[in-house]
């Protein structure tokens, strides 16, 4: 999406939400539905759209975890870290990702393909390790068995 798109886009937003400084938290969300994250472009307009200081709207964009201010993959793969899963192993599973993808956590593939995070447990701690990946939850996962699930995923 060119920048041009990027502003059409964010201006929609803030018209959506009739410019209302109290809605800045549903303003980011839609603007990251929007444009795939949140870039220092949108939030300066996001800021001036809404009259709110440039520093209230990064604080806001910054604490919560749902937002992101650098580009995601088009797959969003959540490990498992909590406690049940990370007895069977899910730090193994979550090194085996790293390796493969060649990229730590928190962070996304050069090919915007996948983002790599970790949660603390998504309740279904007796099929752990859990492994999510978008939408789609993978069971006891293992460091040689995410392998060919990665390669699923176009
Ligand atoms: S600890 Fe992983 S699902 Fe509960």
């Amino acid at each position: 999406m060119s920048p041009k798109e990027q502003k059409a886009k964010v201006k929609q937003v803030l018209e959506k939400h009739r410019h209302d400084k109290s809605r800045l938290v549903d303003v980011l969300q839609d603007i990251q539905a929007a444009i795939g994250y949140l870039t220092k472009d949108a939030l300066q307009q996001a800021s001036q759209g809404l009259d709110v200081p440039l520093s209230r709207v990064y604080s806001v964009a910054t604490f919560f975890k749902a937002f992101s201010l650098t580009p995601r993959g088009r797959h969003v793969i959540n490990v498992c870290m909590g406690t049940a899963c990370h007895v069977r192993g899910s730090d193994k599973v979550l090194e085996s990702i790293e390796k493969k993808l060649k990229i730590k956590r928190g962070s996304t593939t050069k090919d915007l393909k996948f983002t790599l995070e970790t949660v603390n447990c998504v309740g279904a701690c007796a099929l752990g390790p859990m492994v999510i990946i978008g939408e789609d939850y993978h069971g006891e996962m293992t460091p040689e068995g995410i392998v060919p699930v990665l390669e699923q995923y176009k």
